[in-house]
């Protein structure tokens, strides 16, 4: 939930949405997805998850979440959509929801247009390759047809890669974070947790928390963000 001027809580008229989107397959998307949702409740945002992948990573990540720990301490609302209801679907969690996580499949057929759509920003993990970096383009221009601001983020970055230097130089809307290649991203997803649920104070978590402040500045809810940091040390 959203804290306003007063310090008070409230939510947010319009739920904030962000589409995590890339053509290749296997470049990040769930694993950010569900890195991202589950920090920006940690924050106290009310924020909901709709997999539209017919793969369901994220669908089985979610069950095996429940599963372990029961819906309600899960701290996530969790939907499976496709197709035409998608934009109902995110329309009608908009009304109870601070942010709204969608995780796309890897193509940009109809589905992923239409989250695309709905989104106020849509996060792009790349690796740093080359044929990664070329893949992007796709999502890319779909974005900036409908007008919708793009955050592409450098994923499974090897130590001091020569390589991820070169590209971070060439990609426009780069996020500062970048996510390194880390066996705690993957391990996590065994027990439906996220790497910083696992190891508090790992490079992981540390990533994953510089990756939601610079969400939150680019969604605009920063400010929300900082005072309700503040709010809930007390
Ligand atoms: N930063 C990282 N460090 C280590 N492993 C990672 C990292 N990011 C993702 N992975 C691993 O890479 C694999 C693919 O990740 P993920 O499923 O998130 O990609 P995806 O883009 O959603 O794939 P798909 O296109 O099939 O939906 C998974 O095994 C995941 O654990
Ligand atoms: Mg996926």
């Amino acid at each position: 939930m959203a804290v306003n001027s007063n310090g008070l809580f409230m939510i947010l008229k319009r739920a904030k949405v962000i589409t995590v989107g890339q053509q290749k397959g296997g470049a990040g998307k769930t694993t950010l997805a569900a890195h991202l949702a589950v920090a920006l409740a940690e924050r106290g945002w009310k924020v909901a998850t709709i997999d539209i992948d017919p793969q369901g990573t994220l669908t089985h990540w979610y069950g095996i979440r429940v599963k372990n720990f029961g819906e309600e301490m899960a701290g996530l609302t969790f939907k499976t959509v496709s197709g035409w209801r998608i934009p109902s679907e995110v329309e009608r969690l908009q009304k109870s929801h601070d942010i709204i996580l969608i995780d796309s499949p890897p193509h940009t057929e109809s589905d992923a247009k239409h989250a695309i759509a709905a989104a106020d920003l849509v996060v792009v993990p790349v690796q740093p390759s080359p044929a990664d970096v070329w893949a992007t383009s796709a999502i890319v221009t779909l974005a900036r047809q409908a007008k919708v601001p793009v955050q592409l983020v450098l994923n499974r970055v090897p130590p001091q890669s020569k390589l991820a230097e070169l590209i971070a130089k060439e990609l426009p809307e780069l996020t500062n974070t970048q996510m390194g290649n880390r066996v705690a991203y993957s391990g996590c997803f065994v027990h439906g947790m996220t790497a910083g649920e696992v190891v508090p104070r790992s490079k992981a978590a540390q990533e994953v928390d510089s990756l939601t402040t610079e969400v939150l500045h680019r969604l605009g809810l920063a400010k929300n963000a900082a005072t309700h940091a503040r709010k809930l040390k007390k």
